[in-house]
């Protein structure tokens, strides 16, 4: 069933596949991820483990390089990103696919801490969110990107702009 786009803290965007030609060339370029945690609206696998809804991807371990689109909506927004960011020690890498919310405490809180961002320089046509694509702009945070290939980035790059967080510690700029 297709929903109608929306705003991305409402409960709209749970079922939201993403379209393909985001996540395979990601995926070629690190011979696959090894976790897919919020799964199910996908036509085909995104990665080698698949989370859905029944195994509840929120309360297992992650591992490997994940590859995480969230369902979003503010029921779920804040325990997903919490998730990620908690499990980021454990994994080799986590990119993550979620609304460019950057003034929301949930998206400051974790996914403002992940190295690379992505924002994509378009409205992204979801899988079963009709034609007009998503309301809002989304962004690709990547968590331990050193554990990535240069070729990842180059793909990456392609989807929009890539930015790398600064962080600033007693009047000194270190990259993060
Ligand atoms: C936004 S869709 C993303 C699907 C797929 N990963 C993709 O990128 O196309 C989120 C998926 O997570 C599933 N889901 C919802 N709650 C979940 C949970 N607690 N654990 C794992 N998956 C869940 C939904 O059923 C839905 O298929």
């Amino acid at each position: 069933m297709s929903e109608q786009p929306h705003n991305a803290d409402s409960n709209a965007g749970v079922e939201w596949g993403t379209p393909k030609k985001y996540v395979l060339p990601l995926s070629n370029a690190i011979d696959g991820f090894d976790l897919d945690p919020a799964s199910g609206a996908e036509p085909t696998p995104y990665a080698n483990t698949r989370y859905t809804k029944e195994d509840d991807g929120l309360s297992q371990d992650w591992f490997g390089h994940v590859y995480l689109n969230p369902p979003y909506g503010r029921e779920h927004n804040m325990d997903w990103a919490s998730k990620a960011y908690n499990e980021v020690p454990n994994c080799k890498s986590i990119t993550a696919l979620v609304p460019a919310s950057t003034s929301t405490r949930w998206w400051q809180k974790y996914y403002a801490k992940a190295d690379v961002f992505c924002f994509v320089d378009t409205r992204i046509e979801f899988i079963g969110a009709g034609k007009s694509g998503a309301s809002f702009a989304n962004v690709i945070c990547i968590f331990n990107s050193q554990n990535l290939s240069e070729q990842y980035f180059r793909e990456l790059s392609r989807m929009g702009t890539l930015m790398k967080r600064l962080q600033i510690n007693e009047g000194s700029v270190f990259d993060y």
